[in-house]
């Protein structure tokens, strides 16, 4: 039995002598025994949840909807600020209230929420995992974190970990690529982040909403062994290590059960196997049942009342309580949960509330992770760095580059101090509207090259944007695609004849360097004829300067695709996404296709070569890796590398580490490292390699298994420029 201590009080994580003891010590005049710290979280939920009216419980387990955009006859919840979700406080018993915000990219604050708020808008989702660096993501993590404490909300619904199996899924821009081991770690220390600043984060969306096309009926069908190989090894990875207070269950449904009363996510997986001590909240509108969903693991119904046919954890779970249908036991364990994940938050000690926001540093956070995480896709020639001090013209293209960068849309959009730079683009209204950021590439080349006649031209008249880049020494065009949540892309293109403005651009003048403003992968028609391409998604907070670092080479790039850049679609394990266009959705979708083998898997084992492999990112030194040696400690094994910077300016690079366990047709990230170094500077970096990726799960052991033999491990640059392979004996057993 587990002893923690407790003030004057001990107090044993054991429910009953927990709740004796809480009655004792009220009985000796601490009232509220719960609110010492010094327990363990679990200890002091139970003591809480002991001294609740059943009504009180039944308040926990609900949230409601606030935003200002509810029905007419659903009045604002009291107290509530207005966001995603509401819970108000029992003050009898000092709960505070939880406040719920959107989400992973800062602070959500669309005009539909509260009109004139702001906050800090970190980058993209894919350009936090393209850092490959798990101290940014956890940076970026405490500075929404933080802004959401300072603006009162003590949750977060962020932490979006959905694995990229397609480009077109509209959320891309809101995950971290289609690895489990890079969006695992990468997303863990992004939730280790929000919780440092004693707010919840809520992983989501548990699990398989990797499309946004019918999300809210299809049937996602997929085998145990490929599911818990790919998005849900992502998911363990990331609630191991960064043990976020709450999880989000999925619109879809999993093998034909609604994601949010699916037995096999919350019950088995998540609560018996990965022992999760947290709570499974729905995403909104996807409650679907009181006693099935209560008795499958749900423990907080979002915003029903307006989004959900019903709200299920009132009325009809106190039906079903009174039928037996539910035990007891288990709502209290549903407040149980709550409570705890409040406690070990530190969400009681430290209540959030309006406080100053230091605007300057946080976007500092936001410019720095765009520095790490933009990908150098091409530098034909070492066009780029551009020496901004000796240029004398610059042609700068499209995109609204003259007002500000773009955003993707949803619920995850955080309005920046300034507002939307360019108000009034289609969509206007849900899933829009379409943001940019007020954080103008244009004004940044400016000041950086202040001899330099910089002209813009936005790209609507391409003979125009020619005719300027023909006059100008360089011309760096932005080209963007809009993405949103809800909606998928019906294709790979570039929209609005921008590959045309490209190669136009490009004939007129080959020093061409194209900046890429996306969800995901696009088609490239015109590559071979730019010079240099840039790739940011959506930059986020600062971008402007980010990127005028990143192509003056003030920052040298050094973000690796956390995805594969497929040529087309005929290179996607589904080549079209029923439905995206409209028309009746199709019941299910069939991941069964790639199964466990997501992205450069599905390629690799296709034999199919794309455009930029996962893990492929240029830079402007140059760096050799090597040798590769691979010894076990501790029962784990370990590859060591040698990283050198062989150019002459400092730089970071990655070092991965694959693996193929035998019989495999792909090779899987097992670790990686990256390491910053001067010029001639080199580091030998220890990588230890995660034992799940040199396993198989094992449907009918119910477990991991390693299956033994010759293991062939590989380290590189990217999953497809490596060195040679070293081939280990690896002993049979579970991880
Ligand atoms: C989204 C969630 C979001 C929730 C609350 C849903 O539509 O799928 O990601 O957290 O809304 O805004």
């Amino acid at each position: 039995m587990k002893v923690k201590a407790m003030g004057a009080l001990r107090c044993a994580i054991v429910m009953g002598l927990c709740t004796w003891m809480g009655v004792a010590a009220a009985q000796q005049g601490n009232a509220r025994p719960w609110s010492d710290a010094t327990v363990s979280a679990d200890a002091r939920a139970r003591l809480l949840v002991a001294q609740m009216t059943q009504d009180e419980k039944f308040q926990l387990i609900r949230s409601y909807y606030a935003g200002p955009d509810r029905p007419s006859d659903k009045p604002f919840p009291k107290g509530a600020i207005a966001s995603a979700g509401y819970v108000p406080p029992i003050e009898r018993l000092g709960i505070p209230a939880l406040e719920e915000s959107d989400a992973g990219l800062g602070v959500a604050s669309s005009d539909r929420m509260r009109p004139g708020d702001s906050a800090t808008p970190l980058p993209a989702g894919p350009v936090t995992a393209a850092s490959w660096d798990p101290k940014v993501a956890y940076r970026g993590g405490a500075m929404i974190g933080g802004e959401a404490h300072n603006k009162g909300f003590n949750v977060l619904l962020a932490g979006g970990i959905n694995l990229m199996r397609d480009p077109r899924n509209g959320r891309n821009f809101e995950y971290a690529g289609e690895d489990p081991l890079l969006a695992g770690t990468i997303v863990a220390e992004a939730i280790r982040g929000i919780e440092s600043q004693h707010v919840i984060s809520t992983i989501k969306h548990f699990a398989l909403n990797d499309q946004e096309t019918a999300r809210n009926t299809i049937n996602v069908q997929i085998g145990e062994k490929a599911m818990r190989e790919s998005d849900l090894l992502a998911f363990e990875i990331a609630i191991e290590r960064g043990k976020p207070g709450s999880v989000m269950c999925s619109y879809n449904k999993v093998n034909g059960d609604w994601a949010c009363e699916n037995d096999y996510l919350m019950n088995q997986l998540l609560k018996r196997d990965w022992k999760y001590p947290g709570f499974v909240m729905s995403d909104w509108g996807g409650a679907h049942s009181a006693a099935k969903a209560v008795n499958a693991g749900l423990d907080q119904e979002s915003a029903g009342e307006v989004f959900d046919k019903e709200v299920y954890f009132d009325a009809p779970l106190r039906q079903a309580l009174a039928k037996g249908e539910v035990k007891q036991a288990r709502i209290d364990d549903m407040v149980q949960r709550i409570l705890r994940s409040m406690f070990a938050a530190g969400v009681f000690e430290h209540p959030a509330k309006k406080a100053p926001i230091d605007s300057k540093a946080n976007l500092a956070v936001a410019r720095e992770t765009l520095e790490a995480g933009a990908v150098l896709l091409r530098n034909d020639n070492n066009l780029l760095p551009l020496d901004f001090a000796k240029l004398e013209s610059v042609a700068v293209i499209g995109a609204h580059a003259d007002k500000g960068v773009l955003a993707g849309g949803g619920s995850s959009l955080v309005t920046a101090m300034g507002g939307n730079a360019v108000p009034g683009l289609a969509p206007t209204t849900w899933p829009g509207p379409v943001m940019y950021h007020p954080y103008p590439p244009l004004k940044a080349i400016r000041t950086m090259a202040p001899k330099a006649n910089v002209q813009y031209a936005n790209g609507n008249d391409v003979a125009a944007a020619a005719a300027l880049a023909a006059k100008s020494q360089v011309a760096v065009v932005f080209v963007q695609k809009w993405s949103a949540e809800s909606v998928d892309a019906p294709d790979l293109a570039l929209p609005d004849g921008q590959d045309a403005l490209v190669a136009a651009v490009a004939k007129a003048n080959p020093r061409t360097i194209v900046v890429l403003e996306n969800n995901a992968p696009v088609q490239l028609p015109w590559l071979d004829q730019v010079g240099a391409v840039l790739e940011v998604w959506y930059p986020g907070g600062d971008a402007g300067n980010g990127i005028a670092n990143l192509l003056s080479g003030k920052v040298n790039p050094s973000g690796h695709l956390p995805m594969s850049w497929v040529r087309d679609a005929s290179q996607l394990p589904r080549a079209e996404i029923p439905g995206v266009m409209g028309g009746t959705p199709p019941e299910s979708v069939d991941y069964n296709i790639d199964g466990a083998d997501v992205g450069y898997r599905w390629l690799q084992s296709r034999g199919l070569k794309p455009l930029f492999p996962f893990g492929y990112g240029l830079s402007y030194t140059t760096f050799e890796h090597g040798p590769l040696k691979v010894a076990t400690r501790d029962g784990q094994l370990h590859a060591s590398v040698t990283v050198r910077n062989t150019g002459s300016r400092a730089g970071a690079d990655v070092a991965q580490v694959y693996v193929q366990v035998p019989g495999a047709k792909a090779r899987r990230l097992a670790g990686y490292a990256k390491v910053s170094l001067k010029p001639g500077e080199q580091r030998e970096l220890d990588i230890p390699l995660e034992k799940r990726l040199l396993a198989d799960f094992d449907p009918a052991r119910h477990g991991w298994v390693i299956r033994g033999g010759d293991y062939s491990v590989v380290e590189g640059r990217s999953s497809e420029d490596l060195g040679t392979p070293v081939s280990v004996k690896v002993p049979a057993g579970a991880p």
